[in-house]
């Protein structure tokens, strides 16, 4: 089976869409390769952009913090985007570069296998979930994902930026959500 490493070169040279031209760099993902959890963030800012490394910027920085709440570190998970590549001014990604990308993100998947996926914001959430519902309403539930063998469950959560936005209000309940990840984690129902 291809592994990440060959897909994430492929993609290091990808021209799907325009953000191609704008990019420094592909921020294809990070983390464990056979991580039971896997994060879905919406795409990479400036700092992302420069590093290569999805969430390491400020919004990246509560991400850490969050999984390290529920006992785990960034190199037990494994951290992608929806876009690989920085949207310029940080603008929200367009619906032909979502559908551009959207095959890597499908390749991570498929190659990583998480028994669980978060959906962080709104963007990761209506690609995986094929929802137009939004990220309050769903946040914290549990749903079934199932796509090109990958069985999972799935639970949206706030996007990191949303959540540093809003304040403590956010933040209790994204903390919420992460507990609802850790329990789903670790029951023995995990698929
Ligand atoms: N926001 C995202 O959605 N992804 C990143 O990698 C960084 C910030």
């Amino acid at each position: 089976m291809t592994d990440l490493a060959t897909v994430a070169a492929e993609a290091s040279t990808c021209t799907a869409c325009k953000l191609a031209s704008t990019r420094t760099q592909v921020v294809f993902g990070v983390g464990d390769p056979a991580a039971d959890l896997m994060f879905v963030g919406e795409g990479p800012g400036e700092q992302e952009d420069v590093r290569g490394e999805p969430f390491v910027g400020r919004a990246g920085g509560l991400l850490t913090q969050l999984i390290e709440g529920i006992g785990l570190t960034r190199s037990d998970v494994y951290i992608a985007n929806v876009v690989k590549c920085r949207p310029p001014g940080n603008r929200d990604p367009q619906p032909d570069e979502i559908a551009a990308c959207s095959p890597w993100l499908d390749r991570q998947l498929e190659i990583v296998r998480p028994k669980v996926i978060v959906t962080l914001g709104n963007f990761a959430t209506k690609l995986l979930l094929d929802t137009k519902d939004g990220i309050t309403k769903l946040r914290g539930q549990v749903f079934p994902y199932e796509r090109a063998g990958v069985v999972a469950r799935l639970i949206p959560t706030l996007h990191p930026s949303a959540v540093l936005r809003g304040g403590g209000q956010r933040l209790a309940e994204t903390r919420a959500d992460f507990v609802v990840v850790k329990r789903r984690l670790m029951s023995g129902d995990d698929r």
